[in-house]
């Protein structure tokens, strides 16, 4: 399992957009809309991450819903004009969407990408670009996001099972906040901050274990075999122990928990879009 981790330093590493675009060489993206972040990660043909940009996103996207529809299609823009800009040739994309998302929410994300000037060539669930990084077809997948906590359970590459609830970073900043007396944005970037991280567990331990009841809670039936951790949160050192050891599972944290479905978002857009998808996400 730890030989997923090259392929996600790799995709850190090309956010500098430091190394020249090779012209001519196809490429694909795949972009993730969410609460926090709007990142788009770019592949080529061979599955490897040659590009990347994130946008912090707050206002724009809310817990999976896109709430400032031109906002988001305006970030995305910038990013793939920054992209282009560098080289990066990119039209082929993927979205991913929030498991659960039905109808017109979910076919929200292909509008964007494509007023954002891309071809929407598939729309993936986040759970199942996850799993593609990760190079699972079963298991629990938990995203902790900056606005909520998903469980996804994956059989077969099918997934069965979703729920979301609302405790996610933006959870640690208020309870950091209210602790310290200081501003949210403060809050936020003190804990961000592996200098203040270590002193900050005492006080976010409680929200960690709560998000471990509610993965327990949402395990209880299919009892998954593993949990596979993403999203940012997961990054808060310590998170992976306390959810362990009050679901009782073994846990799964790659490094930079955030770039994983991102990255297997433009995977998926790489390998996995047909024709059915094609036309689901043009609408
Ligand atoms: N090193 C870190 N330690 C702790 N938290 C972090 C770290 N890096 C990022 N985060 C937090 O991760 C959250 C963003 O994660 P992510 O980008 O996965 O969320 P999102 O997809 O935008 O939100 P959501 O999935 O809820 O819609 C923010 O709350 C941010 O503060
Ligand atoms: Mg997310």
């Amino acid at each position: 399992m730890k030989s997923i981790n090259p392929i996600i330093k790799e995709f850190r590493d090309s956010l500098s957009l430091k190394r020249p675009a090779d012209p001519g060489r196809p490429l694909w993206a795949g972009v993730d809309l969410g609460t926090a972040n709007i990142v788009t990660a770019v592949v080529d043909r061979n599955g490897r991450p040659v590009a990347g940009v994130t946008t912090r996103s707050e206002a724009v996207v809310r817990d999976g819903l896109v709430f400032d529809y031109m906002g988001t299609m305006k970030i995305l823009k910038f990013q793939v004009d920054r992209l282009r800009s560098k080289g990066f040739d990119i039209m082929n994309a993927a979205a991913a969407f929030p498991p659960g998302t039905m109808g017109r929410n979910r076919q929200a994300f292909g509008h964007i990408l494509n007023g954002a000037g891309l071809e929407a060539v598939s729309l993936v669930d986040e759970p199942s670009a996850a799993a593609l990084v990760l190079g699972i077809e079963s298991g629990c997948v938990v995203d902790i996001g900056g606005g909520t906590t998903g469980i996804s359970i994956l059989k077969n590459k099918e997934v069965i099972y979703t729920g979301d609830e609302p405790t996610g970073g933006h959870h640690l900043d208020l309870v950091i906040a209210g602790s310290l007396g200081i501003s949210i944005e403060e809050a936020e970037a003190m804990k961000n901050d592996p200098v203040h991280q270590p002193m900050l567990i005492s006080i976010v331990q409680p929200v960690f274990e709560k998000m471990g009841a509610i993965v327990k809670a949402h395990t209880a039936i299919h009892q998954p075999e593993k949990i596979f951790l993403v999203g940012g949160t997961s990054s808060f050192p310590g998170a992976d122990r306390i959810i362990a050891r009050e679901t009782g599972l073994p846990v799964f944290l790659p490094v930079d928990p955030l770039l994983v479905t991102p990255l297997g978002t433009a995977l998926h857009a790489a390998f996995h879009a047909g024709a059915e998808q094609k036309e689901a996400a043009n609408g």
